[in-house]
């Protein structure tokens, strides 16, 4: 390998004359050097090409001729872009969304006349200080789909393999000023069949340009090998090197020869504890820094170990996504992804479903995560036509599947955090994929390959999965999942579950169970980091369908744990309770003694020094007595009983709460983070008891009941005080349905939105029967039941007062022959809004809960205003309850629940929300609408996944709740 400029004869033909046929070639491409390691520095200069190039759109690939990239051409009237970018979220064309549908005919190798062409040009001079001598190498970190690239004129070829590098030798085209580079973008090529990610189609120049000097005997490829020998603690170093120079590694007091073996002592790499070395690979022409990180990876006894021990995999799938941007990320977007990770105890990452930018893996590498590198590979649109004629079982497409395979393997194959090759995704089956793999396991022995499209895995040494059901990860993990000999023998991944669609995932705790439960489980990815939306100054943010596209998938493209701008979605903050590496369970504690709590070390390696522990006591979700609580030095998988201190005798109910935060300041959070906690009741709730003595008083077209006052005719609550209640505080069975509820099209006999829909749950009649003013209670009997069928619940809002408070007791009893669980089943009522400023409330908190996604919600006092309340999902659906509610202030009203309750307070209706298509339509209104639910239907995750778990299920029955109500003191 040199830098050499390739002997082909496109880097001799000059522009012009040349067709478009490279275009619709099933070849990688031509003209280009052959891969090598990706570094981040070196001490050869290098100047970043990035920044404003002149650029023009056409609407073929060969609208235009190309004299534009010959010197001299006049682009002064050509539009400007960034690079890196996507021109069609630079006001050029428009991006275009499809899960795994082509939006051009397939038929491969061909692509539509219609082909959005970008011509990029950039004039450059050399700084001054560019040497005279040496070599020069154009490298392009990613370009979709497919670029020619001309240099002064001269053509340098083209190539394929959006998110992989492409380089080229220019150091004999040079010039010290006025260098013209001119680049022409298709958006559509034969690649485009390997590139059919659920994602957006964005063509462009979209990560880093760059022109490298390389000085006579500089470093050409070079593989870092160190491995680490648990039994022993030494680490074995050898780096094998094109070029011959020398390993230093002053920590480890190493100088080494590139070829030669050093074996030393070393602290190990791991995700938990992300040890890295600084070293230096210096030939006669360059200086390399190297970070070396020891690590083994191994599939040994059917798991997957690292330094011998097996991993488990808490996972996320990263898109690479920037809602103004794209995927053209910066390098604070790409920190802030991992910092977000950490914060939440994410320890591995599957880059879905391509190489990222180079940058993220080295701070993969300092900050800690497992990597699954995932190479640029993917055919799903090939399912709708049983998969016939698909690349990948084609040979004609083989070398550009092996040049995809060696393009990602040899930039990467440097980083201690990529512990798993995977082939790519959904790409079906075939030669090609097998002769990838094939092409993996002789490069780099070292690290297993992953991939989930061939349930026989044949080529892979992990069995992976996506979606499986609880119950099947279950057999898979007792093995009783049968499949061929190879299969039974391989540790399992769930490489996608959970799919964060909106609301949700729910069930999270129930797989990570599993997980725990059996060795050869050994985790899982949810899908996935973030939603795709796009920033919008009327939608907030567009999604499928937004930008008139012919096909397109809608919002299934914003199914993200974090928010298009990064917020944590409540699903993240969910996942990182559900993962987290310390547990926390109270023992032996009720009826008021302190007890004690038992930690579980969860970490695969670190031991609980970086941590500090603190116990709380709340009564009433007030804290009344804490402290430091001392904890042995466990070692990772240990346990152990701490004793806490004797609780404060007060009357209330009664939590401890005990946390494991950062003792000291990290990389990725201060000290003080929250990384872990558990809570336990000590003594029980005392529920709201209310002796009726006030009786119901008849007035004009109005009862009285205490401080409240009713319709008279339809027994509907007018006011409390002087607070007035709108909406008559009826049974509410609707929500407006989830991503989740509403499911995915594939999915049709369980889908629950579609089910209530169906039946009319939406729109449910209230049939008024009676309102009776007897005794010590106004009684107002109804009937909810939807039109066109004869099922119903009957219902019973009974209402007492002691003369200052109001009780309500709803009794539900369903009639006729439900077949399915209820969204919701409570009562809702309208506030003025004017009224309302802060909620306050002691239960579940600060974020939202439902039955499948609960485990972060912990007991406390907290406040919050309506905007807080509203979980602001891309797609507007139900959101923001509050579980395990004890009481509610709002708007001046008190409310306790008999028993715990759902709270939800929004500004717009149920109605309003489900109607709503994106952030912008939800336009707040005078009334604030108050929901007070006895149940919620589960989460799950069926947008793409399963429902949720039967034990979530919010079945009619026969039910009785109650609510005491006063005016706040
Ligand atoms: C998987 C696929 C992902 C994504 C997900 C649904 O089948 O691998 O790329 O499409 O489903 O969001």
């Amino acid at each position: 390998m040199s830098f050499r400029a390739p002997a082909t004869d496109c880097t001799a033909s000059t522009a012009s004359t040349a067709s478009t046929d490279y275009v619709e070639d099933v070849s990688p491409g031509s003209g280009t050097l052959p891969p090598r390691a990706r570094y981040a520095s070196s001490d050869a200069k290098s100047l970043s090409l990035n920044g404003k190039w002149r650029f023009r759109l056409s609407p073929t690939a060969d609208a235009e001729d190309d004299v534009f990239a010959e010197p001299g051409y006049d682009a002064g009237g050509w539009a400007e872009v960034s690079v890196p970018g996507h021109w069609v979220l630079q006001g050029h064309g428009s991006p275009i969304y499809t899960n795994h549908l082509y939006p051009f005919p397939v038929d491969p190798p061909r692509v539509p006349t219609e082909n959005p062409t970008g011509d990029h040009l950039r004039v450059f001079d050399l700084p001054a200080d560019w040497p005279a001598d040496g070599d020069a190498v154009l490298r392009f970190d990613g370009v979709e789909s497919c670029a020619r690239v001309w240099l002064n004129g001269t053509r340098l070829g083209e190539f394929k393999g959006s998110r992989l590098p492409h380089e080229f030798a220019v150091g004999h085209l040079l010039e010290p000023s006025g260098n013209v580079l001119a680049v022409r973008v298709h958006q559509w090529s034969a690649g485009s069949y390997l590139e059919d990610q659920d994602q957006w189609w964005l063509p462009g120049v979209f990560r880093d340009v760059t022109l490298l000097h390389r000085p006579a005997g500089c470093v050409l490829d070079f593989f870092v090998h160190a491995s680490y020998d648990h039994l022993t603690g030494e680490g074995t170093l050898r780096v094998d090197s094109d070029v011959d120079g020398r390993v230093t590694v002053p920590e480890l007091g190493v100088d080494a020869a590139t070829g030669a073996s050093v074996t030393v002592p070393v602290e190990p790499w791991s995700a938990e504890v992300p040890r890295l070395y600084d070293g230096v690979l210096a030939t006669s022409g360059e200086r390399v820094p190297l970070r070396i990180g020891f690590r083994t990876v191994a599939v040994e006894d059917g798991l997957i170990k690292v330094n011998g021990r097996p991993v488990l995999f808490k996972g996320v799938n990263r898109h690479e996504w920037h809602p103004d941007t794209g995927r053209a990320l910066d390098a604070e977007t790409m920190r802030e992804d991992v910092l977000l990770m950490k914060r939440h105890n994410v320890n591995a990452v599957r880059t879905s479903h391509y190489p990222p930018h180079p940058a993220f893996l080295d701070l993969c590498d300092a900050y800690g995560l497992w990597v699954i590198d995932e190479c640029d590979l993917e055919t799903h649109g090939f399912t709708g036509q049983g998969w016939r004629d698909n690349p990948v079982d084609d040979d004609r497409w083989t070398p550009a599947l092996l040049d995809r395979a060696a393009r990602m393997v040899e930039r990467d194959k440097n980083h201690p955090s990529v512990v798993i090759w995977s082939l790519g995704n959904e790409a079906g089956t075939g030669r090609g994929l097998t002769a990838m793999a094939e092409w993996i396991h002789g490069r780099d022995p070292s690290r297993p390959v992953h991939y989930e499209g061939d349930a026989t895995c044949r080529d892979t040494d992990v069995y992976a999965r996506m979606y499986a059901s609880h119950e099947e990860v279950e057999r898979i993990g007792r093995g009783l999942d049968g499949g061929p000999r190879k299969r039974r023998e391989l540790p399992f991944l769930l490489c996608e579950y959970a799919h964060a669609m909106g609301n949700g995932p729910g069930g999270l705790a129930d797989y990570q169970r599993l997980f725990e439960a059996h060795d050869r489980l050994q985790g899982g990815f949810v899908w996935e980091w973030i939603d795709h939306g796009i920033r919008h100054p009327e939608l907030g943010f567009a999604y499928g369908g937004d930008f008139g596209e012919e096909l397109h998938d809608g919002n299934f493209v914003c199914d993200g744990l974090v928010f298009p701008d990064r917020t944590p979605s409540p699903g993240l903050v969910e996942y990182k309770k559900v993962i987290e590496p310390v547990r926390i369970e109270g023992r032996g504690a009720r009826g008021g003694a302190g007890g004690t709590v038992r930690i579980t070390n969860r970490y695969d390696f670190a031991g609980l020094s970086a941590l500090a522990f603190a116990w709380s006591y709340q009564v009433d979700g007030e804290i009344v007595a804490s402290g430091p609580l001392p904890v042995p030095a466990l070692a990772a998988g240990e346990a152990a009983e701490v004793k806490l201190p004797e609780p404060p005798r007060r009357p209330g109910e009664m939590h401890a709460t005990v946390r494991a935060v950062l003792a000291v300041d990290t990389a990725w959070a201060p000290r003080g983070h929250v990384v872990a906690w558990g809570q336990f009741p000590l003594t029980g709730r005392r529920v709201p008891s209310l002796t009726p003595t006030a009786a119901p008083v008849p007035g004009d077209r109005r009862v009285t009941l205490g401080p409240a006052s009713f319709d008279a005719r339809t027994g509907a609550l007018l006011t409390v005080g002087d607070i007035e209640v709108t909406g008559g505080l009826r049974l509410d069975v609707w929500r407006a349905t989830t991503d989740n509820d509403d499911g995915a099209p594939w999915q049709s006999d369980t889908r629950h939105g579609v089910l209530w829909r169906t039946l009319g749950l939406h729109r449910a009649q209230h049939r008024l029967d009676a309102v009776e003013a007897g005794g010590d209670a106004l009684t107002v009997r109804t009937r909810v039941a939807p039109a066109g069928c004869e099922i119903g619940l009957a219902t019973v809002h009974r209402w007492t007062s002691d003369g200052e408070r109001l009780r309500l007791t709803v009794s539900v009893r369903p009639e006729g022959d439900w077949r399915v669980p209820l969204p919701r089943l409570g009562v809702r009522f309208g506030l003025p809004a004017a009224t309302v400023d802060r909620v306050r409330w002691f239960g579940g908190g600060p974020g939202e809960a439902y039955p499948d996604t609960k485990c972060a919600s912990l007991l406390g006092r907290w406040e919050a205003t309506l905007e807080e309340l509203h979980t602001p999902y891309v797609r507007p659906q139900e959101n923001g309850a509050r579980a395990d509610v004890r009481w509610v202030e709002i708007g001046g009203l008190r409310i306790e629940g008999d028993p715990e309750f759902f709270l939800t307070a929004r500004r717009w209706t149920t109605e309003q929300l489900d109607a709503a298509r994106h952030r912008g339509d939800l336009v707040p209104g005078d009334t604030v609408w108050v929901h007070l639910d006895h149940g919620q239907h589960g989460i799950g995750s069926q947008s793409c996944g399963p429902g949720p778990l039967p034990r979530y299920f919010l079945w009619p029955r026969p039910t009785e709740f109650s609510f005491v109500l006063s005016r706040v003191r």
